[in-house]
């Protein structure tokens, strides 16, 4: 048996699976946010703890003896967050969570140094790890002064788990500190924000062992001795692990909140000019591409709650043939934009509504916006020389038939739909888990699984679709011009 453990923002999911990958039981446990002034996000890492016991708690209440069998663990997580811990490894301050904006400043800043983009093949993103330290050296300079250890969430996890500082380079690659090509820590970036290696967890790749399970631990959970636990990975690279995007050229849309569009490549090809994502994955010798667009079903969901209607009812009511694009266009920025504007202040629009627009037309707009979006990020990986000839669909919003046929003709890419089953980022993580283990090769345990259906771009609408892409591209310059 095999345990994945994903520290998400919402919650925690632990799931079991057996050597030939069965799904045995998962749980879940809730977490919140504490948003104490505008723009901040934050957690207690204690409260992680105490949620990775409720659901370990209740899957030993539901399968004492599957659980005792465990032999390897996994944790992926929420990345960019900053844990700082002191020389004893206490924490002293709650965790500065990835989708916390306070540190927009001393990211621009960050970012103006050359070095930063030229070593990390990123961004400085509000979102990543650096500039949340110089925010607290200059607002709670007492907290840097005693920080001796910077720690990504899951690696809080594995310090509880093990009592080593050990981190993986896909989670990693986030924090704006790690030389992404060469898999490393960077001294000199660590020294542009007055930290040195020593602040930070060694690092191993995310398949390989780190640490053994505390005795303590085994023994309160029923587990057998000798419980390895891996590397792991960032949440996104742990889905591409559960989805089987492990082969360069492979890649998925996820159509949760937010969107990504996640590529598996075999050399490091940065972008950061278009605000790609490039990051290590979890496996040895392989990066990944991703561009994150910040509202996908979130602009669904905005429509549902202003119309009273379900975004099932929403999308029902298109029908199933894809229509003629609609008249109106949205931009789907509800909370700004990442890839590939990294603009934070952008909002959404709809352009080109007449008295006689309909309900249908606007979910239309809503829908072709979100895979108008996907197709911007689509040209941004392609920008940084990555081809692809297929995607798969994976999140909530995927269940929408006629999005997926919208985001097949924007992309003019087959659509894989996967059979339904938990593949997320709690089973990509105890696939890792299996494989620290058990030392199984990576490629053979992550695969793909079986495909459901396979839709393909409408060629009948797909010239109407270019046109309407090309309204699309225009309007944010044009927005952005009025709005800031
Ligand atoms: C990735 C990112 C999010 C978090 C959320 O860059 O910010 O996907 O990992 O969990």
């Amino acid at each position: 048996m095999y345990l994945g453990v994903d520290l998400g923002t919402s919650g925690v999911k632990v799931l079991l699976i057996s050597a030939d990958q069965t799904i045995i039981a998962s749980a879940t446990s809730s977490l919140d946010v504490q948003r104490k002034h505008t723009g901040w996000s934050e957690q207690d890492p204690a409260e992680w703890v105490r949620a990775v016991e409720d659901a370990i708690g209740e899957l030993k209440a539901e399968q004492p003896e599957a659980l005792a069998e465990v032999k390897g663990i996994g944790l992926s997580g929420q990345m960019h967050g900053a844990t700082l811990l002191d020389r004893n490894n206490q924490v002293l301050r709650p965790c500065i969570l990835w989708n916390d904006t306070r540190s927009h400043k001393e990211a621009a800043e960050l970012d103006s140094d050359p070095r930063f983009r030229r070593i990390t093949g990123n961004i400085v993103f509000p979102g990543f790890t650096a500039p949340k330290l110089v925010w607290v050296k200059r607002h709670e300079p007492e907290v840097f002064a005693a920080t001796a250890k910077v720690l990504l969430p899951k690696d809080y996890l594995r310090l509880w788990l093990t009592g080593e500082h050990i981190s993986e380079m896909s989670d990693s690659a986030g924090t704006g500190w790690l030389d992404v090509e060469r898999r490393t820590w960077s001294e000199e970036l660590l020294a542009a924000t007055d930290l040195t290696v020593s602040h930070m967890p060694s690092l191993v790749e995310g398949t390989e062992p780190a640490g053994m399970l505390r005795r303590e631990l085994a023994e309160r959970w029923g587990i057998g001795g000798n419980v390895v636990i891996a590397g792991g990975a960032g949440d996104n690279a742990a889905s591409a692990c559960g989805a089987g995007t492990v082969k360069p050229g492979s890649a998925f849309i996820s159509l949760g909140t937010s969107g990504v569009l996640f590529a598996t490549n075999d050399r490091y090809l940065p972008n950061p000019e278009s605000a790609v994502h490039t990051f290590c994955h979890a496996l040895p010798n392989t990066w990944h591409q991703m561009g994150v667009i910040l509202s996908a079903t979130d602009g669904m969901n905005w429509l549902s709650g202003i119309t009273g209607t379900s975004p099932a009812y929403l999308s029902d009511e298109l029908g199933e043939a894809l229509r003629a694009p609609s008249p109106v266009t949205f931009l789907p920025y509800l909370s700004g934009e990442r890839t590939p504007h990294n603009d934070a202040l952008i909002r959404g629009s709809f352009t080109g509504i007449e008295a006689g627009t309909s309900r249908a037309q606007l979910t239309q707009a809503v829908m072709e916006g979100v895979a108008f979006a996907f197709r911007d990020n689509l040209e941004a990986l392609r920008q940084a020389g990555t081809t692809l000839d297929r995607v798969m669909a994976v999140g909530g919003g995927s269940r929408s038939t006629y999005w997926l046929k919208a985001i097949a003709t924007a992309l003019n890419l087959p659509v894989d739909v996967p059979t339904g089953g938990d593949r997320g980022a709690a089973f990509g993580a105890a696939r890792l888990g299996l494989i620290a283990a058990t030392g199984a090769d990576p490629l053979s345990v992550c695969t793909p699984p079986p495909i459901a259906a396979t839709i393909e771009p409408d060629t009948f609408q797909s010239g109407a679709l270019e046109e309407a892409y090309q309204r699309f591209r225009k309007l944010y310059p044009a927005i952005r011009g009025v709005s800031s």
